[in-house]
């Protein structure tokens, strides 16, 4: 009976021992990351504040929320889109924001077409005119496709194309310059999971994307000795009106929205995503759900079975769709 008593004993003061190492260590790792966590979010805020920022596709959607996330941060923004009823709403709904009076500054619109090069080397030189130089450029504007390759005409895959990647290449060049001049600067590029994977009934957008990323990927590598940064952001699905307004293989408006599409992230939270992103200048950032992660790496582990699964897809797809 002692000797059980002893044992228990000599059992607790063991575990009481070990607790008294890693307690402490245990702690002291957790206010080790709470400080650094609160040092990388001041140095993002800081980083955010009183910067000129131009926004791209500003009129809806994911451009739309991140104008109000930037506002929010303090930034200057400078907000791009063929609509400029729409951009005036956008700033009348800005300055109602509660934390608008946090926000002193006076924040610009400009009009242009992101197919018209050049609308779109003069709108960077009145931005630059205004402004007197761009901070962060947030490449957001982007319109979808639908249809299959085999009755889609040519002019449909240039359309995405000049729209997805020519315009934000021409408005990148065009703010470059400056930007190297100063030695500062950032770009952004939303992307999306589809500049990663390319996915039945969606080439001409897949392949936008796909040269998106490869460009970006690029011009990071090219103008790191200048101290410029390159995020690409590689969203999934958001609930905007992105479907809505995709083009078919005729030209013709799709108008639909697509149940992946309504069933997707919110714009508001994925514009928090970029948000951080650019604010901790992370290189790039994959803002999806459990199932478009798993594809990209499937892609890349076992491509053989991510182009079986492709092709089960399309074949689904298809009978539903009548395509
Ligand atoms: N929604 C998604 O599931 C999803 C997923 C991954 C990535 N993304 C990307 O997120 C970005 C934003 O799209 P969204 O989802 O917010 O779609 P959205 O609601 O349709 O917004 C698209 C924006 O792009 C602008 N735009 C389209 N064509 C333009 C052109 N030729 N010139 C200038 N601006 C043009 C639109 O302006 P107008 O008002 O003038 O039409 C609109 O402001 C796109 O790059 C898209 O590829 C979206």
């Amino acid at each position: 009976m002692v000797t059980v008593v002893a044992r228990r004993n000599c059992h607790r003061g063991k575990l009481m021992d070990l607790a008294a190492v890693i307690l402490p260590l245990l702690f002291g790792s957790l206010g080790v990351y709470s400080l650094f966590w609160l040092l990388q979010r001041m140095r993002a805020r800081a980083y955010l504040k009183d910067v000129v920022v131009v926004i791209t596709g500003a009129t809806s959607g994911l451009g739309k929320e991140c104008a109000k996330a930037f506002h929010a941060a303090g930034s200057k923004l400078v907000l791009c889109g063929r609509n400029g009823e729409r951009l005036q709403d956008l700033l009348r709904e800005l300055s109602a924001t509660a934390g608008h009076s946090k926000n002193p500054h006076k924040h610009h619109t400009v009009t242009f077409d992101l197919s018209d090069t050049k609308a779109i080397v003069s709108a960077a030189q009145e931005i630059l005119k205004h402004t007197g130089h761009v901070d962060i450029l947030i490449n957001n504007a982007g319109i979808s496709y639908r249809g299959t390759i085999a009755d889609t005409v040519v002019e449909v895959d240039r359309k995405v194309m000049e729209t997805n990647y020519f315009g934000p290449v021409t408005l990148t060049k065009a703010l470059l310059p400056s930007m190297i001049k100063r030695r500062q600067g950032h770009i952004v590029a939303i992307s999306s999971v589809q500049g990663k994977i390319a996915i039945p009934f969606r080439s001409a957008y897949a392949a936008s994307k796909h040269a998106t990323q490869a460009f970006f990927d690029c011009l990071r590598a090219e103008v790191e000795q200048y101290g410029l940064d390159v995020t690409v952001v590689s969203p999934g699905y958001i609930q905007t009106n992105l479907s809505l307004n995709a083009i078919t293989g005729d030209g013709s408006q799709y108008g639909m929205m697509d149940k992946t599409t309504s069933q997707g992230q919110g714009a508001a939270e994925v514009a928090q995503e970029v948000l951080s992103a650019v604010g901790k200048r992370k290189k790039e950032v994959l803002v999806a759900g459990l199932t478009p992660s798993l594809a990209v790496y499937l892609r890349t582990l076992f491509p053989k079975l991510f182009f079986t699964f492709m092709a089960a897809r399309a074949r689904k797809e298809r009978k539903n769709k009548d395509l």
